[in-house]
């Protein structure tokens, strides 16, 4: 059985257990920040049906008592393997606009897996850590996805950003993030989410490791030098 499978079944399984749960979870994001470095507020839900999963999040750059939160959807076409995605903005009234960034610098390989800010934990009960923890192994089943345009208008703010540039090659990685594999390829496009994730400790996902070399090779893919 593939590890794909096995987060889908423990997904499943967890599901189950939270079927009366509240379908949505707010929380502060450990990586979004403004550009003041101030706190972003996420809330996440899901709708899964047999054909596609809609995922939502409502985002606030201006706290929770915020009157505008930004409104974009994440759709996956479970209809043929590899699963299609599609991105998503949409404006007050629920219709398609402009995206207010370029999706696929964060999100390469479709929905994000949510990791909550570290003390910000303990405000978010029991049954909304178990869902957010349903969801992340139902995002890890997804594996490689392919992205399907999603062009109403003809768009100011493409959904990449065209500085795709050269492939992630580092041994570490491109064990899980390659064509049809468990997870999305990397490219330059993606430097500051790689940044990230490899500085909190997150990539190579545990009980993976990362020799000295490979974090200098990982440096120079990011800055160039
Ligand atoms: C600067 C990076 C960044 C950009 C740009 C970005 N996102 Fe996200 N997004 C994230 C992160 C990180 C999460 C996971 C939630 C968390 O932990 O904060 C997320 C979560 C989401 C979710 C909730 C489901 C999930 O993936 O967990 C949706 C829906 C979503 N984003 C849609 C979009 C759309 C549509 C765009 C483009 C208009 C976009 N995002 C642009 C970083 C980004
Ligand atoms: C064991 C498989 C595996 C290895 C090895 C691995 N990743 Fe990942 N990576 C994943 C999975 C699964 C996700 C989605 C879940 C998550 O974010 O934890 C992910 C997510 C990411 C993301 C966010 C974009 C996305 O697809 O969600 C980046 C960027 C990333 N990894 C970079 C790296 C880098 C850089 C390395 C090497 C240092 C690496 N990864 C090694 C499996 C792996």
């Amino acid at each position: 059985m593939s590890i794909l499978t096995v987060f889908k079944i423990l997904s499943y399984s967890l599901s189950i257990l939270l079927f009366f749960a509240e379908g949505e979870v707010l929380f502060e994001s450990e990586e979004s920040k403004t550009a003041q470095q101030g706190a972003v507020f996420n809330k996440v839900s899901l709708v899964s049906k047999s054909n596609q999963d809609i995922w939502t999040m409502k985002q606030s750059h201006g706290g929770l008592e915020a009157k505008d939160w930004d409104h974009v959807k994440i759709i996956i076409d479970k209809t043929k393997r590899p699963y299609r995605v599609s991105y998503h903005q949409l404006d007050k009234d629920g219709r398609e606009t402009e995206y207010r960034a370029s999706c696929f610098r964060c999100h390469s390989g479709g929905p994000r897996y949510i990791r909550p800010k570290e003390n910000s934990i303990s405000k978010i009960s029991l049954i909304q850590k178990l869902k957010i923890q349903q969801w992340n192994l139902l995002i890890k089943s997804y594996g490689d996805v392919e992205i399907k345009a999603n062009d109403p208008f003809k768009r100011q703010i493409a959904l990449k950003s065209h500085r795709e540039g050269s492939h992630l090659k580092v041994k570490a990685c491109t064990h899980c993030h390659y064509q049809g594999g468990p997870r999305a390829e990397l490219t330059k496009e993606h430097a500051l989410t790689i940044k990230f994730l490899v500085d909190q400790g997150e990539m190579p996902p545990w009980p993976y490791q990362i020799s000295e070399k490979e974090k200098k090779e990982i440096k120079k893919f990011v800055y160039g030098f």
